[in-house]
């Protein structure tokens, strides 16, 4: 150990480090010039497709696939599943050009997953007796799905795995700033060989989503994206027989405890708000600091910060990677001015943003009152705001002082607080001394205005099912 230098501080090592750029190389996708809708296996392109989507899917559904044995079933996501993997170099390389999202994230999280999600509901496709016994499980039909531009590609295996495996057939409508992978993901649909109809992809804005909710021959929609549209959609649907689930905002609580691994807890909440620039509906957007460990928890996380390299989503060194539209640029913009105005105390790290593309520094608020707009609306942006507490019931208050209810965070080293707290947090998901980790076993939802209905594990069949 002599030739090791030591320093006085014990702050993470150097900060000065250059890294020569280590761009993915963007020749592994290959794009057409202009997609149309993917609909009974063929490309159309004509805007009422929404229309023929679901007559496609309607005929699809009814001639076989619903009355396939699920052991068949199973074997097409099976396939799905190993042809993501196979491919999934590609499909990364091009979810990071369709979002902005750093590569090293659509390599090491979104691909995985997705595959994941497909492997894992291709497991359930023949045991749906077993998962629902006595309850003579049936398909729901067509299921209507839209989604957001955060996940485009796990969003689409989250809604169309459970659907195909229940015996379902789909229309799924990805972001309109996110098209890309959802269309390049139909090239697999075809590889694998799926019959024609399974699964339709439609383009298009709110309106094309709009169609898809009131279409009357959909039995289901599944929706992931704004509470604002989500309430929409509950107020179209009240009083039809269409069954419905909803993944909407969140404002989750990151709660640490003073008896807390500090440096494990800060790699959380630098991966609970950042991953993703922050536009993850479960960030950990709200920290809450144990007060006697206030100074000490901002500093080191202060010093972690100004490590992070925000740049080129393709460069395997980017932590942080482009924000996803000028549209959600400008709402973090003006909700970061709101936080200045109101009092909030603003920290960003020295770092170089690029000039073209739209950016945003990885930032935190201090001095954050609850009743600051920072402190109670989604800024799904890289930016965190952080409050004090005193005892573990004024963590669960402040913790729960949201119309969200998604998920949480709680960083401590004692078991028995660890359950006292998931007790009283109102959120669907509560990590435990880690943030954002996501497994397809594992049910993810909300409460109150983060939704209803789980996605993921035996949970997540549950929508595409009918119970005698
Ligand atoms: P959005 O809710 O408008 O978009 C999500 C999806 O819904 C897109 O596919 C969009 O085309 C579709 N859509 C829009 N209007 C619709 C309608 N009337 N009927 C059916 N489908 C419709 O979200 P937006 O405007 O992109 O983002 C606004 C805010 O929403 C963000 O700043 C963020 O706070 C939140 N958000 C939350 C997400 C989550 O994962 N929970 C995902 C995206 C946004
Ligand atoms: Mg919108």
């Amino acid at each position: 150990m002599t030739d090791i230098e030591r320093r006085k501080s014990a702050a993470p090592a150097p900060t000065s480090w250059d890294y020569a750029p280590a761009p993915e190389s963007r020749d592994v996708v290959t794009l057409r010039e202009r997609y149309g809708h993917y609909v009974g296996g063929e490309w159309l392109a004509t805007p009422e497709e929404v229309d023929g989507a679901v007559r496609a899917a309607r005929e699809a559904y009814a001639n076989g696939w619903s009355e396939l044995p699920g052991s068949e079933r199973a074997k097409y996501l099976f396939r799905i599943a190993r042809i993501l993997q196979e491919r999934s170099r590609e499909f990364a390389v091009l979810e990071s050009l369709n979002g902005g999202k750093p590569i090293k994230e659509s390599r090491d999280v979104d691909l995985p997953l997705a595959a994941a999600h497909f492997f894992y509901y291709a497991g359930w496709a023949d045991k749906l007796e077993y998962a629902f016994p006595n309850r003579r499980p049936k398909p729901v039909g067509v299921a209507g799905q839209i989604i957001p531009w955060n996940f485009p590609l796990l969003m689409l295996a989250w809604k169309i795995a459970p659907a195909l495996a229940c015996g379902n057939t789909v229309v799924l409508k990805p972001a309109e700033t996110t098209p890309l992978s959802a269309l390049l993901f139909c090239d697999i649909v075809r590889q694998a060989e799926l019959p024609p109809g399974v699964v339709n992809i439609v383009t298009g804005d709110g309106r094309t989503g709009a169609a898809l909710v009131t279409h009357e021959d959909v039995d289901k929609i599944a929706f992931t994206g704004s509470t604002e549209v989500g309430k929409a959609i509950q107020r179209e649907l009240a009083g039809t027989s269409k069954k419905l689930t909803l993944e909407l905002g969140g404002k989750a609580a990151n709660v640490i405890f003073d008896d807390a691994a500090l440096d494990q807890a800060v790699e959380g909440i630098i991966n609970g708000i950042y991953f993703n620039q922050g536009h993850v509906c479960c960030a950990g957007s709200r920290l809450l600091v144990q007060e006697s460990i206030y100074e000490q928890l901002i500093g080191k996380l202060k010093r972690r910060l100004a490590t992070l390299r925000v740049g080129d989503p393709l460069d395997k060194n980017s932590d942080v990677g482009a924000i996803n539209s000028k549209m959600q640029l400008e709402r973090i913009e003006e909700l970061v001015a709101a936080g200045k105005e109101e009092g909030a105390e603003i920290y960003q790290p020295p770092c170089k943003l690029p000039e073209k593309g739209y950016w945003f520094a990885p930032t935190v608020f201090t001095n954050v009152a609850q009743s600051y707009r920072i402190a109670q609306e989604e800024i799904f942006g890289p930016v965190l705001s952080v409050l004090t507490f005193r005892t573990p019931d004024e963590a669960v208050e402040k913790a729960n002082n949201t119309m969200y209810g998604l998920s949480a965070g709680v960083w401590t080293e004692k078991g028995s607080r660890i359950l006292w707290m998931a007790q009283r947090l109102h959120a669907g998901v509560v990590w435990a001394n880690t943030y954002n980790r996501f497994d397809p076993a594992s049910p993810f939802g909300g409460y109150r205005e983060s939704g209803f209905g789980r996605e993921g594990g035996r949970h997540g069949l549950e929508p595409y099912l009918e119970f005698e």
